[in-house]
């Protein structure tokens, strides 16, 4: 059987099952795609997938599972075969991602970007800042890695309010987001890319926001109209910490660069050790389960 991984790390964690053959391909690194891909039953693509990594699922006829290192499997869902079966690694990059969340609220809150640039500056810029506790934090998505926030913010003395598709006990369905925006000092983004959530952080979704409050993004780019979110922070009234855009990368010129009410990361909330080797672990898992003809985990059936 063979398998498809995009690095010798991966490869590496995969190694020692019987009958399995590991090939270390990415086909985003531009070299021809290797006739093996006809044999290919089990693929690995690259973190971040180019068009060509996507596109090389159209030349294996074999093809059984599409395995994700990552939570998000928006851009390769719509080109997974037919017959193959979909899973994310939804679950490896809780920690990373939910630690991104907190440290961006708190350094938003406690002013660190513009004490970072004060230090370069040499000068000691006593100010008053925020604080987190008493505010109202509301999670906009609150799924694997939204719980994973919820928890490591349960010290902090804050309000919790949740939002999902579904509504169940504790969480909000998408239907209250009116009434409950106005409210929250802090709304951090989690929903995944889906028809219904591309561009739902729009001017009205922002208008809803009260003064002076901090909007989250650690989900996706296109959850966000990008020059809405603009126009708002250009008047000052909100703050925001982006780890995702749209575009994505921001170009050098990108108006968003320039604006001191937001603070951005280039997508690495769950770029870290732990949520690499949550990843290659859950990988690993899954392949023992494809092997030995256990069901898979993780297997995406709807849009997420
Ligand atoms: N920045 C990064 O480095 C990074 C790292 C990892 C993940 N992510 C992003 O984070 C997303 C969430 O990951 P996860 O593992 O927490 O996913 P998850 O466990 O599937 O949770 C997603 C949550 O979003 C909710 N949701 C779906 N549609 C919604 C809508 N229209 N409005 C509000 N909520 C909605 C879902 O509701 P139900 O529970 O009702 O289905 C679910 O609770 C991923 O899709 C990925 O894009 C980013």
């Amino acid at each position: 059987m063979l398998t498809w991984v995009p690095t010798e790390q991966v490869a590496e964690a995969l190694t020692g099952f019987p009958g399995v053959t590991v090939e270390v391909v990415n086909a985003d690194a531009g070299a021809p795609l290797p006739a093996s891909a006809a044999e290919v039953e089990f693929y690995i693509p690259p973190f971040f997938p180019r068009p060509a990594s996507i596109a090389a699922m159209r030349q294996m006829p074999r093809l059984r599972v599409v395995q994700t290192l990552t939570a998000g499997i928006d851009l390769l869902r719509p080109h997974v075969p037919a017959g193959a079966a979909l899973c994310n690694a939804r679950g490896a990059h809780d920690a990373g991602t939910a630690e991104w969340v907190v440290a961006a609220i708190l350094a938003s809150i406690r002013r660190f970007p513009y004490f970072a640039a004060e230090q370069a500056a040499a000068r000691w810029s006593f100010r008053f800042t925020g604080c987190l506790a008493g505010r109202t934090v509301l999670i906009v998505g609150y799924g694997s890695i939204g719980a994973a926030v919820e928890r490591r913010l349960s010290g902090f003395d804050v309000e919790i309010r949740r939002v999902a598709r579904r509504a169940r006990d504790g969480v909000h369905p998408v239907a209250d987001l009116p009434a409950l925006l106005p409210e929250a000092d802090v709304v951090v983004l989690l929903a995944p890319v889906t028809a219904e959530t591309i561009g739902m952080v729009d001017a009205g979704f922002l208008a809803g926001m009260k003064d002076g409050a901090l909007f989250v993004n650690a989900a996706r780019g296109s959850l966000v109209v990008t020059d809405d979110l603009r126009e708002e922070l250009r008047t000052g009234r909100l703050n925001a910490v982006l780890d995702v855009t749209d575009p994505e990368p921001l170009g050098p010129g990108h108006p968003l660069w320039a604006m001191p009410s937001v603070f951005i990361t280039p997508h690495v909330a769950g770029s870290t050790p732990v949520s690499a080797r949550a990843a290659l672990d859950f990988a690993r898992a899954q392949l023992q389960r494809f092997c030995s003809g256990q069901p898979l985990l993780n297997v995406i059936t709807g849009e997420y």
